[in-house]
């Protein structure tokens, strides 16, 4: 099985920082996409086309964390996806639940840019997740399916099921409780959809995780800025695809 590894920066990195990351995480990149898997690291919008440039011959990919829903205009602060696949990005993560949460996005907003993220031809991580207390009242599924069922098409290149309560928590949602959400993730999809799980991955669960039936990779927050941490969970994917 190919595995997806992405590495979410959010808010995080200078241009020393990630130089210095990138150089020590490259090999176990390029071990993963060497054995038919794909890494993308999604730093900041302002390291993008630096990085871009400086680790295109890298097994890398490179996406946004957010992109606007129009091509262009008077939209003080945003990006436009085009202006991502300008700079070197090849996909954007959408719907993350900090956007959510930070920014009022919509389950209807997040629709809007899956499109124009498609129109922009880009790939794109499609983020869906429940709260602890939508889980604690028993609608953690019905809240996820309404996420897709308002904002996936069959072209979304993967959906990350990140549970709000497991983000930066060190939480981490039971193996059971992945394994039935991705079921349930998988049924409203298409096959050609990866599914990801994200939520306080770690060197120290990653291989579990990874090794749970309908996982088909991870989306790393905080473990992806740790050289040693990404690396390992690096190591758990390429094991996962030999
Ligand atoms: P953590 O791995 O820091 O919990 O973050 C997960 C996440 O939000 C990835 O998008």
């Amino acid at each position: 099985m190919t595995m997806l590894v992405v590495a979410n920066w959010k808010m995080h990195g200078t241009r020393t920082m990630a130089e210095t990351l990138l150089e020590s995480i490259a090999k176990p990149a390029a071990d993963v996409v060497n054995a038919g898997g794909t890494v993308v690291i999604c730093p900041p919008f302002t390291l993008i086309d630096r990085l871009a440039q400086g680790f295109g011959n890298a097994a890398f990919g490179w996406g946004g964390q957010d992109c606007h829903v129009n091509t262009q205009g008077a939209h003080t602060g945003d990006v436009a996806a085009a202006m991502l696949k300008d700079c070197g990005a090849g996909w954007v993560i959408l719907g993350h639940s900090e956007r959510r949460a930070d920014h009022a996005e919509t389950n209807a907003g997040i629709a809007t840019k899956v499109k124009a993220a498609h129109g922009a031809g880009l790939r794109i991580i499609l983020c869906v997740g429940e709260t602890l207390a939508e889980r604690e009242s028993g609608n953690a599924e019905a809240i996820v399916l309404s996420q897709l069922a308002a904002a996936y098409q069959p072209y979304v290149d993967a959906v990350a099921y990140e549970p709000v309560w497991a983000i930066g928590t060190g939480k981490v949602a039971q193996i059971t409780d992945i394994e039935a959400m991705h079921r349930s993730i998988r049924g409203a999809i298409a096959p050609s959809t990866q599914v990801l799980y994200g939520g306080s991955v770690k060197a120290a669960n990653a291989k579990e995780i990874l090794a749970t039936h309908g996982v088909d990779g991870v989306l790393v927050g905080g473990a992806s800025l740790q050289q040693n941490e990404f690396n390992a969970i690096l190591h758990a994917a390429l094991s996962q695809q030999i």
